[in-house]
């Protein structure tokens, strides 16, 4: 009888261990990997339908470590007084008037330890799509990849990369 309480009691634990687990990774898949922005961007719209060039907004992704996100003049050099009943659209003029940075929440943020820079990448030759996947399909933003080291260290393999620690750790 004993017995049987403590396996139940054993078999209770490790079976709310695994459901939190899940609902943890659920959360994360849903909010974390697309955290919701502040106005509804789309990259299917600008991308694939306006056929802007990733670089038109991100700016330094070939001259420095970061892409680099967008302020609103390259936003408002179209929609400035643009005639829209699109309530995403008035939201993004508001601000534009009111001369007040939107605050994008971040969807790719690697731990302070690990070293990466953009353009070292594209200047080997490496595409948008190759790390970020095909983002002129994502109405909202996701991070599309693992972003953990084993993901780092299998294309530097494939690539005979340099895959010393200090390489990303400095
Ligand atoms: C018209 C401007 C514009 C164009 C063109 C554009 N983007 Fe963006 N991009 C943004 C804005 C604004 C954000 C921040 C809002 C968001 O995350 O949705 C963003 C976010 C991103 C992010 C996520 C940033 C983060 O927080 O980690 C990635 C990755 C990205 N863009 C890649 C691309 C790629 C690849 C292309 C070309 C296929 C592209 N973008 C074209 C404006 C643009
Ligand atoms: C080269 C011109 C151009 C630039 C630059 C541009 N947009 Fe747009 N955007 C458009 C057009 C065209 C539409 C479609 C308008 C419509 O359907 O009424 C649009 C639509 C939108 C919409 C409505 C939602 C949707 O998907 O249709 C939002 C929100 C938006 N843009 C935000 C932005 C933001 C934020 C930036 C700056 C990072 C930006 N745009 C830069 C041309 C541009
Ligand atoms: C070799 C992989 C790789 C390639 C190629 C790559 N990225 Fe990234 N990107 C990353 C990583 C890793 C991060 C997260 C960086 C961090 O947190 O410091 C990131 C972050 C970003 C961000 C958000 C933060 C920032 O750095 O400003 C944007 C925007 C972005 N990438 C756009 C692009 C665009 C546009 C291209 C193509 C011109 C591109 N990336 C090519 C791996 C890549
Ligand atoms: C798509 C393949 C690919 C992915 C994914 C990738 N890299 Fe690289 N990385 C390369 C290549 C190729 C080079 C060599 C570039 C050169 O020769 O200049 C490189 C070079 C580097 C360098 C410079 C090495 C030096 O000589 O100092 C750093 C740092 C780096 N990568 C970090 C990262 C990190 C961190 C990640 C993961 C977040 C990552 N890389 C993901 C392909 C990749
Ligand atoms: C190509 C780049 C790259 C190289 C080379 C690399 N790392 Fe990492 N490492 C990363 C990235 C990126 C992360 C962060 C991953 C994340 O966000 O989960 C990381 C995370 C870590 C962590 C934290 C735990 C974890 O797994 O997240 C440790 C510890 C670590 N690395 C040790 C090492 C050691 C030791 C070496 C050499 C044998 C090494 N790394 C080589 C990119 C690299």
């Amino acid at each position: 009888m004993k017995r049987t309480l403590a396996y139940s009691v054993i078999a209770g634990y490790f079976a709310l261990v695994i459901l939190g687990i899940y609902v943890v990774g659920h959360y994360w898949e849903c909010n974390d990997q697309a955290p919701e922005q502040p106005i509804a961007y789309s990259h299917v719209r600008h991308v694939y339908q306006n056929g802007l060039a990733c670089t038109h907004c991100h700016k330094f992704t070939d001259k420095s470590i970061h892409a680099g996100v967008p302020n609103l003049d390259v936003c408002a050099k179209c929609h400035a007084g643009m005639a829209s009943d699109n309530p995403e659209i008035k939201k993004l003029q508001a601000y534009i008037e009111e001369g007040r940075p939107v605050v994008w929440n971040k969807v790719h943020v690697l731990p302070w330890h690990a070293h990466f820079s953009h353009k070292r990448h594209i200047k080997a030759g490496k595409q948008c799509e190759e790390c970020h996947s095909d983002v002129s399909a994502m109405p909202r933003i996701r991070r599309a990849r693992s972003f953990e080291m084993g993901w780092c260290l299998s294309c530097h393999r494939k690539n005979n990369a340099p895959q010393e620690c200090w390489t990303c750790h400095k």
